[in-house]
């Protein structure tokens, strides 16, 4: 068995331990993972909650140092849809190996989460994005930041050399678009870069970035959808556009700045994300009761 593997086994042992919800007969299985990024955390306090875990529970678990960011799994229903949500998620920039900051998807893989709904707080590249402009990530670039599969492949995961050709299925991109149309939210598409952060990008980087065909850039994500793409989950994303990266404007930026537009749409953020979930549990029970 391999290292990270293991790991993952260790950690999904301690999680069991400690959520009631999760033991019986009748145990409660995740069918989506749900990483909330900036601005969306209060997401997880409106849902039907059936257990919660903070992530210092868990021995060997990466803990989230970023001021904002709570750490804990969240687990409970969005309609009828069974969900692990990750309340705070771990950055490269913090100093955490790659491994490290991927373990909390393997791990709500592990509790059996077969989608992976990915949310973040990013700059605007394109000139169709604002601040307060939500983004479907329609694919990525991750290469800028090491990848999460460098080091011996283990097979529990997936295969050695993992195809992307597809990272965020276009399944669930239709099922967020309707949903964004049906409550009225404008909701734009793009590719996402990731950078390791933590300094915001400077100009010059961010013109590289455009040129090379990305509308957004942030510090996660991408990582964290590499990992999922390679254990076989679906995956979408959607960013919260909270500035223009630096360039497009010629205001300075500043962390400060990120969380208050974040804030301000965070209703309308919160709301896509859920209903998106609801919405995909239907598609997957009706599939399921077709077959
Ligand atoms: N760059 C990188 N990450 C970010 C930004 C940005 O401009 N805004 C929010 N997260």
């Amino acid at each position: 068995m391999g290292k990270q593997y293991e790991r993952v086994e260790a950690c999904y042992r301690r999680v069991l331990e400690q959520v009631d919800c999760l033991k019986g007969n009748s145990p409660f299985v995740p069918q989506v993972g749900l990483i909330l990024g900036s601005g969306l955390g209060e997401l997880a306090d409106e849902i039907q909650q059936e257990g919660v875990l903070d992530y210092r529970d868990i021995d060997g678990f990466p803990l989230s140092t970023v001021s904002g960011h709570a750490g804990r799994f969240v687990f409970g229903y969005i309609g009828r849809m069974p969900v692990v949500i990750m309340q705070g998620r771990v950055h490269y920039y913090e100093g955490y190996p790659m491994e490290d900051v991927v373990l909390p998807v393997r791990l709500m893989h592990r509790m059996g989460a077969k989608i992976l709904f990915l949310t973040n707080a990013a700059g605007g590249i394109s000139h169709k994005l604002f601040p307060g402009s939500l983004m479907l990530l329609t694919d990525q670039i991750a290469s800028f930041v090491p990848s999460p599969l460098i080091g011996a492949n283990e097979a529990e995961f997936g295969t050695r050399f993992p195809d992307m050709s597809e990272i965020y299925d276009r399944d669930l991109q239709r099922i967020i678009k309707k949903c964004a149309m049906e409550q009225g939210v404008e909701l734009q598409e793009g590719v996402y870069i990731q950078f390791t952060g933590p300094a915001y990008e400077t100009p010059a980087e961010v013109r590289m970035a455009r040129l090379l065909g990305a509308d957004a850039c942030g510090m996660s994500t991408a990582c964290e959808a590499v990992a999922a793409n390679h254990m076989g989950m679906k995956i979408c994303g959607i960013s919260c556009i909270t500035n223009m990266a630096c360039g497009i404007s010629s205001k300075p930026l500043n962390h400060e700045e990120v969380k208050e537009t974040a804030d301000r749409v965070s209703g309308e953020f919160k709301a896509l994300v859920k209903a998106s979930v609801a919405a995909i549990g239907h598609e997957v029970s009706s599939k399921t009761t077709e077959s």
